[in-house]
């Protein structure tokens, strides 16, 4: 991000009390138009409240946003006519079939372009003849999809949007944010999910509690990956044969099994496995925290 960059949202100070509960806690975040920003916590880290907040549905305890550079409450008219939203629960009509909803809803908007949406169902596998209370929960969040990109809004905010989605559909999704980034429109969508968030953002902040731990480019956290392997072997694995291999660190043993950290080639480390007798393999992904503390803990 710098400073010739257009900010589409800008987040100063957003905080959010339910009674006891701190949803949001003093959050300052700017997200510049044409990236698809990831914002990324765990359940109840006050994702969804922000979206909401953004979108004008609840309002904040205090501090406030902007989107296209109006205020997200006073001008919240004007600033949704060029929003695409995906909320986390959709309540659809029962009664009406696909495209009977984005009928409706583009009447709402004065208009729909039905080749386009023809062409979005195709794309995402839809059935738009259906109704809505014969769809499954994946078929209703497509149609979310549909109604959210049906007007090629300049901002799409997306809340968890490939909860329930097929791993085929889910491609497609990635493709058709690609697509909107491209075209220099801008993308915020919540995520539980690192890899997805890291298959498709720019840029990913990370919630928790409430409070905006750390925001950071992709591409940097990528350089710090590592990942973790765990062999579970016949007898037992001698901890120093692992220790003296390159980029192996935090070796842990106990009778049967052996656990360590591999940034890294992967070779020598098989290869020292392969003199014994392995039962079982296991090569996890860090968590978050991890990749986190790894990349602030080198600064
Ligand atoms: N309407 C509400 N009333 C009271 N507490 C709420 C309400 N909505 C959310 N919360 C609380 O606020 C926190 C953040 O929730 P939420 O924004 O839904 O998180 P996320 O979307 O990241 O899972 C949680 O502790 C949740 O229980
Ligand atoms: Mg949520």
């Amino acid at each position: 991000m710098n400073a010739t960059q257009n900010v589409v949202v800008h987040i100063n100070g957003l905080t959010k009390h339910y009674g006891k509960v701190q949803a949001l806690n003093d959050l300052h975040l700017d997200v510049v138009q044409g990236e698809i920003f990831g914002y990324l916590g765990p359940n109840g880290a006050g994702k969804t409240t922000t979206i909401r907040t953004l979108l004008d549905l609840i309002r904040p305890t205090a501090g406030s946003a902007t989107i296209f550079g109006l205020d997200a409450n006073k001008d919240s008219v004007k600033v949704h006519e060029r929003i695409g939203n995906l909320p986390g629960e959709l309540a659809l009509w029962n009664h009406m079939t696909g495209w009977e909803v984005v009928d409706y809803l583009g009447g709402l908007r004065g208009g729909v372009d039905r080749k386009y949406v023809g062409e979005l169902a195709e794309r995402l596998d839809m059935d738009m003849t259906r109704k809505v209370k014969a769809c499954s929960s994946g078929m209703k969040r497509k149609l979310g999809l549909i109604q959210a990109l049906m007007h090629k809004p300049d901002l799409l905010i997306l809340d968890e949007p490939t909860n329930g989605l097929d791993p085929l559909v889910q491609q497609t999704f990635h493709q058709l944010m690609r697509e909107v980034s491209a075209q220099g429109r801008t993308v915020f969508l919540s995520s539980h999910n690192l890899p997805e968030v890291e298959a498709i953002c720019d840029r990913v902040g990370i919630l928790r509690g409430g409070k905006l731990q750390a925001v950071e480019r992709i591409a940097a956290l990528k350089q710090v990956r590592f990942r973790w392997m765990t062999l579970k072997v016949a007898n037992h694995a001698d901890p120093a044969l692992f220790e003296r291999l390159e980029g192996v660190t935090d070796v842990t043993s106990t009778n049967g099994s052996i656990r360590f950290r591999v940034t890294g080639e992967l070779d020598p480390v098989i290869k020292t496995a392969a003199q014994y007798h392995v039962i079982d393999l296991m090569y996890e992904e860090p968590s978050l925290e991890e990749i986190f503390l790894e990349y602030y803990g080198e600064k």
